[in-house]
């Protein structure tokens, strides 16, 4: 059974979506699934954009041979070797023995490395400026090294306007038949998605990301073709505006992150109170987040949207508690810059918590450190220092 949609002319969408991986990468946990995405081009010359992950291939071969209809798959175009996306390569191979295989040259590399196979004649290696006639349809290479892997290239197809961007604006989520953005009923939910894929995906590499940007700037985009999540055809400036934020490390509001540790409630008390503290004065963008149980990678999400990140921990081992230690070092393993941090300690005999997270902070870029910090002794007993904090940060948002 083909569960195939048409994008564009002659352009077909072939993935698949996966509602029972737990983990991608088996680190990011997928409450709402994620889809692979591949696309054909249905022209004198067949053509498809990347595979999907080897654990839902099955439907995916069904809606290729459907849309060949018989006839033979002439290219496959590797914009990205993760195997989330490169894994039935070894098997298009085999299947159809003239395929054309273009990639980078990094990106034939990779595929030997993988499938310890030897192209041969049938690899054909792209760089920038280098273009592809399929017959109506032309697709011109653009190198993105970095974004994610060094190997990645992105395509854009100059008949259509769509610009097949491998992982760049992609998403985490499953696609419910509604395979564009503009079909979901609020394009919110795909931002949330989009920003907590590029801040833990891609985060790291935000001058690259930059580097692509421009390149994609020079294009006339009518729509946006990405490897994971939807398809975007509208909003597309608000989608490249968000990734110029995100690339330039700059929060996306001027807003709070709270994010506390506590092991018997008392540090969440005071985390509690300071937010109360915060809303009082009419700040509205604001989350307050535990830890230890909101996973990493939303809390790496929520930290690339807002301005201001309050950290609330006990002291544990004379350091942070594990799990916020965790969350300062993906921040800073993730690049994260320019955003204001105010910290709040607790520790019953010797609190450790604002040298720790200091220590932390300073080796990272543009990270101001608020004056008004706060040093709890086991439990809040006086709201004072938390109004001083909270009268501190308003300040500052509103700056
Ligand atoms: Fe979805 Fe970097 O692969």
């Amino acid at each position: 059974m083909k569960t195939i949609r048409k994008i564009s002319q002659d352009i077909y969408y072939l993935g698949v979506s996966d509602r029972r991986l737990a983990l991608f990468e088996n680190l990011f946990p997928l409450d709402n699934g994620v889809s692979y995405n591949s696309y054909f081009i249905d022209d004198e010359k067949t053509a498809l954009t990347d595979t999907v992950d080897r654990y839902v291939a099955d439907p995916f071969f069904e809606n290729l041979e459907s849309l060949l209809g018989g006839r033979q798959l002439d290219y496959l175009i590797v914009h990205h070797m993760e195997p989330d996306h490169a894994a039935n390569i070894g098997r298009l191979l085999e299947m159809y023995p003239q395929l054309k295989v273009v990639a980078s040259a990094k990106g034939h590399q990779m595929l030997k490395q993988f499938f310890n196979v030897d192209l041969g004649d049938r690899a054909i290696s792209v760089k920038d400026g280098d273009s592809l006639s399929l017959g109506k349809h032309t697709l011109n290479f653009v190198t993105a090294p970095m974004v994610h892997w060094p190997e990645v290239i992105l395509s854009y197809e100059s008949h259509t306007g769509t610009l097949f961007s491998a992982d760049a604006f992609g998403a985490f989520g499953a696609l419910d038949g509604r395979i564009f953005n503009d079909e979901d009923v609020v394009d919110e939910n795909w931002y949330n998605e989009a920003r907590r894929y590029y801040a833990n995906i891609v985060g790291k590499y935000g001058m690259q990301v930059q580097a692509a940007l421009k390149k994609a700037a020079a294009l006339d985009i009518k729509m946006i073709a990405p490897l994971h999540g939807p398809v975007w055809r509208s909003n597309i400036g608000d989608l490249l505006e968000k990734y110029q934020l995100w690339s330039k490390y700059q929060p996306e509001q001027q807003g709070v992150l709270i994010a506390y540790a506590s092991m018997y409630g008392n540090t969440e008390n005071a985390a509690n109170a300071l937010a109360l503290a915060l809303a009082d004065r009419g700040v509205k963008n604001m989350d307050v987040r535990d830890v230890s149980v909101t996973d990493l990678s939303e809390m790496i999400s929520l930290a690339w949207k807002y301005s201001h990140i309050v950290i609330a921990s006990p002291t544990y081992n004379l350091a942070l508690h594990p799990k916020m230690e965790h969350l300062l070092m993906d921040m800073k393993a993730l690049n994260l810059q320019n955003r204001t941090v105010a910290l709040i300690e607790n520790g019953s005999w010797a609190p450790a918590v604002i040298k720790n997270a200091t220590e932390i902070f300073s080796s990272m870029k543009n990270i101001s450190i608020m004056e008004e910090n706060i040093s709890i002794k086991s439990a809040l007993h006086d709201l004072a220092p938390i109004e001083k904090m909270a009268e501190a940060i308003v300040a500052d948002l509103n700056k």
